[in-house]
């Protein structure tokens, strides 16, 4: 809720009780947004609901609240419409002023959190010596995307990546590396294996076949458990290389995150368990450690234990995640813990969630949050993959969508008959084409799964990185043309709203703050796509030669109150896009 709206509310609380007696005092008065513009901005649909309780016809309730209401400060005379409802229409001079405010703002008047939170976003993830996939993709754009937002509220935001580094298939891993690679766990050299996720396969293939094999692999498990030192040595060499994997596609990115992998949280599993034994909820189910969940029940109806220990005593993904989150609320202090993996693992946070809950770790003023996401499908609408039928490498992935750019870029500048530097192409490539990808799963609604087609992300129409960064870049070539800085259009110019364009544009300018609003909440980023989107829209239904205004071609002080327009439209463009991750180009 904006603070027009706010005030609105406000104001009807009070003609309701003025109207009706103290007793309604705090009855919603159900202010909406107008179904249709053409009946103002807002509408109250409070007669309607409070007729039986009255005793009254709606519409008679709605002039008793109407009489009482004083609201000339910033809407017109409000007005009785259909069987009761109150419409609202803003003044002119309401949205001038609201307007100046955000102008001279470099937040664009969005405020900061009231009570700033620690708020942890544990994203991406991946897992070493494995591929990072589709679904780890994902989960770096939503998550950064999330992150972004929150620091910009003002919240302290702690970015976690909980990268799988711990596990039995070290084992395997580093009893190959003594096989193939002996040399490398001698010297201080950095690892070099061509293709790590080859080296996995090969390893994997040769622990599956092999019984001896299998046996020192297990030695190394205990080895490297008991903190031998070669072994904890080959065990950082695989972690190094696969890290300064991970970090070439967070350059690509433009994604900060910090790695707080598995393996920080082994000293604390151990208590874990003995936490949940102290605790009571702690049993023993065929030799292992677990705690019966409510809720979730196999085929047989029988309910569900979730393991905490293995029968040979190794603990698993669910307690160190157990562990980590005692960590993240007792020593990072944090009050939202928000998770982002794909949906699949949904029944994984559920199970855990509720056994940190029922041990009574989780203080009320703390909230957990998984925010899952669906699949990535190939434009076959099947799981995505190269033509060969290989998973996907996500470096390609994105070296494609620079390259795809980069033609389309170019036959434009055929058709346009332009001349650009190399240094100018390969930068506006390399930004659509990276903003293309992100903004391609950040417009979706991100519960559901989304098809992957370069065609569509690329394209110059439609709700695409490209079209909101061509929005912007046409913004500032106005300026250009105009030979002015926006901004040393100075903060003290008047906007003025004639053009019912220009009134659109400009409720829709004001409406940044309630999105935000939302997706810090809910969580989804789609909706500040959608806003962006659609305040492209208006901007280009404002600037239109047939439906719009002139703006350079207009006396002032229409001239620059429209200048002013355009410069907001930019400023709102360009923040809501770096919300997303998404940098602008100046010119494309
Ligand atoms: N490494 C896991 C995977 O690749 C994701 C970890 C998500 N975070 C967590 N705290 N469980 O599926």
């Amino acid at each position: 809720m904006n603070a027009t709206q706010e005030q609105l509310k406000l104001k009807l609380e009070q003609a309701l009780v003025a109207a009706f007696g103290q007793e309604y005092a705090g009855v919603d008065p159900i202010l909406v947004p107008a179904s249709n513009p053409k009946f103002g901005d807002y509408q109250a649909n409070v007669a309607l609901s409070l007729s039986k309780r009255l005793g009254q016809q709606p519409r008679a309730i709605a002039s008793a609240i109407a009489e009482k209401l004083d609201v000339s400060d910033f809407c017109e005379t409000p007005e009785i419409a259909g069987p009761g409802f109150i419409n609202f229409k803003l003044k002119i001079t309401h949205l001038e002023a609201q307007l100046n405010a955000i102008q001279a703002d470099s937040r664009l008047g969005i405020p900061k959190a009231k009570t700033p939170k620690r708020e942890i976003v544990d994203f991406s993830s991946p897992n070493i010596a494995k591929e990072m996939h589709v679904g780890h993709l994902r989960s770096t754009i939503i998550g950064d995307c999330i992150a972004r937002i929150l620091e910009f509220r003002g919240h302290d935001v702690l970015r976690l990546n909980h990268v799988g580094d711990w596990g039995t298939q070290f084992g395997m891993l580093i009893a190959y590396l003594r096989e193939v690679y002996p040399e490398a766990l001698t010297t201080a050299n950095a690892l070099d294996i061509k293709d790590l996720v080859s080296f996995y396969r090969q390893a994997k293939q040769r622990f599956d076949e092999d019984q001896a094999f299998q046996e020192t692999a297990r030695q190394e498990v205990v080895r490297l458990q008991a903190g031998a030192e070669d072994t904890l040595h080959a065990w950082k060499l695989l972690c190094e290389q696969s890290r300064r994997e991970f970090q070439v596609i967070y350059d690509l990115l433009d994604v900060q995150v910090t790695e707080r992998g598995e393996s920080f949280y082994n000293p604390l599993l151990a208590a874990v368990v003995e936490d949940l034994a102290k605790s009571g909820l702690l049993l023993e189910n065929q030799g292992a450690k677990v705690v019966f969940l409510e809720g979730f029940a196999n085929r047989e109806g029988e309910p569900l234990p979730l393991i905490v220990q293995k029968s040979d005593g190794g603990y698993n993904y669910a307690t160190t995640d157990l562990a980590a989150l005692c960590y993240r609320i007792q020593k990072d202090e944090a009050k939202r813990i928000i998770y982002v993996t794909d949906a699949g693992q949904t029944n994984h946070f559920a199970q855990f969630f509720q056994v940190a809950r029922k041990a009574g770790w989780v203080p009320d003023d703390v909230e957990l949050v998984h925010v899952p996401f669906g699949l990535v499908l190939g434009e076959d609408g099947k799981k995505f993959k190269t033509r060969s039928g290989d998973t996907v490498k996500l470096r390609d992935l994105l070296d494609e969508a620079v390259i795809r750019a980069r033609a389309d870029l170019e036959r434009r500048l055929q058709e346009e008959e332009r001349e650009e530097t190399e240094a100018f192409i390969s930068k506006v490539a390399q930004v659509v084409g990276i903003s293309a990808v992100k903004y391609a799963d950040l417009s979706q609604n991100r519960t559901s799964d989304y098809i992957f087609s370069y065609d569509k992300m690329l394209d110059l129409r439609g709700n695409t990185a490209p079209y909101m960064l061509y929005a912007y870049a046409r913004i500032q070539g106005i300026s250009r043309k105009a030979g002015i800085n926006f901004s040393e259009l100075g903060e003290n110019v008047q906007v003025l709203l004639q053009h019912e364009t220009e009134s659109a544009l400009a409720k829709y300018l004001l409406l940044l703050d309630e999105v935000i609003s939302s997706v810090e909440q809910e969580l989804l980023p789609n909706r500040l796509g959608e806003y962006l989107y659609e305040l492209s829209k208006k901007f280009n239904q404002f600037y239109d030669r047939n439906q719009g205004v002139r703006v350079l071609e207009t006396d002032e002080p229409l001239r620059t109150s429209r200048l002013v327009l355009c410069d907001l439209t930019a400023r709102t463009l360009k923040l809501g896009l770096s919300l997303l991750g998404i940098p602008v180009l100046e010119r494309m």
